[in-house]
């Protein structure tokens, strides 16, 4: 039964895993850990109405099998059991181990005290079934009660319970996600660990140049989310451009033989931020990674810049009377 044949056929199929899969390259957080520089986003925010939950899992899998090591998720997306449940089988496929995995979750705005914070890591960790994520951020800067009304607790305050949960091993490093500049400079200014981390929204109609300046000055790495802006999901017909069938992108994609989703990733990853692709889809899954066998030059990324028009897939305006609301000028 095991013969040799066996034996040949199982390694065959072990290096059509192998060399089938992409891995990213990795850059060192400004605590020492290492990040990959590509996650596989979980956010539901595109999903359509036909999509259960339970897809996520599946995603999850097929990510790790086609390469990915980051998977984002956070509390408000309700799916952290899901994602937890692709890891632990992908683990127990083999595919990977615990170690070779970076798992990002967040903290929601109803959980700002300081006191809050350790407790809601952990009923994270629970749904995750880890005894770790690799990175915890706070979500946005805004506090709300549970009720979903604003509350007035400053970050600075959430930040040390940020600080408390690295002390306690229960997450490796700790950021931000939706910080403006000067947020994170306050925050420096009345902390002692510096985030890791911003997460924040990066696309062509939103280029964030001087924000992204601004982090890479302070050694912080970038994260962007909804990486293709309004190019594929959000194309509706009074949405800005670029389209996926925009002839400056298509011109590029053609150059290289890739899609024009792969030319928006890459242009991310050009100007080294972390493109965060969400896809529940086998075949975009594997081909949201595929972007490491070419690059953007200087005048591609700078054409691809000026489609910026300031404007915001993710706009929670409802918070916009929050003193810690971070998009005041756009
Ligand atoms: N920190 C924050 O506040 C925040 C806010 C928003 C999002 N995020 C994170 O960022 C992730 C990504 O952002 P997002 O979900 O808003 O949007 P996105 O990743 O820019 O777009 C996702 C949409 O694009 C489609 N898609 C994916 N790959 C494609 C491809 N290669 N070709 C054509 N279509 C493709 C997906 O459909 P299929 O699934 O059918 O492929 C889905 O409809 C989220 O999942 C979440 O993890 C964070
Ligand atoms: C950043 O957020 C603060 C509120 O905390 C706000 O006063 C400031 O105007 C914001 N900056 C930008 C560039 O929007």
């Amino acid at each position: 039964m095991f013969g040799s044949e066996m034996l040949t056929l199982f390694a065959a199929f072990a290096l059509f895993h192998v060399t089938n899969a992409v891995i990213a390259p990795t850059v060192e957080l400004n605590d020492g850990n290492k990040i990959p520089l590509l996650a596989l986003g979980t956010g539901r925010g595109t999903a359509k109405e036909s999509e259960s939950v339970d897809q996520v899992r599946q995603a999850v899998y097929w990510a790790i099998e086609a390469g990915y090591r980051h998977i984002d998720t956070a509390a408000i997306y309700f799916d952290e059991e899901q994602v937890g449940k692709g890891i632990a089988q992908a683990i127990a496929d083999k595919l990977v181990t615990r170690n070779e995995l970076f798992v990002t979750t967040k903290l929601w705005n109803d959980r700002h005290r300081q006191e809050q914070v350790v407790p809601a890591l952990k009923e994270s960790l629970q749904k995750l079934g880890l005894d770790y994520v690799d990175l915890y951020l706070i979500h946005f800067p805004v506090a709300t009660k549970s009720d979903g009304s604003l509350d007035n607790v400053d970050y600075i305050e959430t930040w040390k319970g940020m600080e408390k949960a690295k002390g306690l091993g229960l997450t490796r490093s700790i950021g931000v996600s939706n910080f403006n500049a000067s947020q994170i400079e306050r925050l420096i200014a009345h902390s002692t660990i510096c985030p890791a981390v911003n997460e924040i929204e990066v696309n062509p109609t939103l280029t964030q140049v001087a924000l992204i300046n601004y982090l890479q000055l302070k050694n912080i790495i970038p994260m962007g989310y909804s990486p293709f802006g309004f190019l594929v999901s959000r194309s509706k017909e009074n949405a800005p451009p670029p389209r996926a069938d925009d002839p400056a992108l298509v011109k590029i994609a053609q150059k290289y033989g890739k899609t024009t989703s792969q030319v928006v990733l890459r242009y991310l990853f050009d100007r080294s931020i972390i493109p965060i692709p969400k896809s529940t889809n086998k075949d975009r899954i594997k081909q949201n990674i595929d972007i490491f066998d070419f690059s953007l030059t200087n005048e591609e990324v700078a054409t691809i810049n000026r489609f910026n028009k300031n404007i915001r897939v993710i706009n929670p305006v409802d918070w916009k009377n929050s003193p810690y609301y971070p998009f005041v000028e756009y």
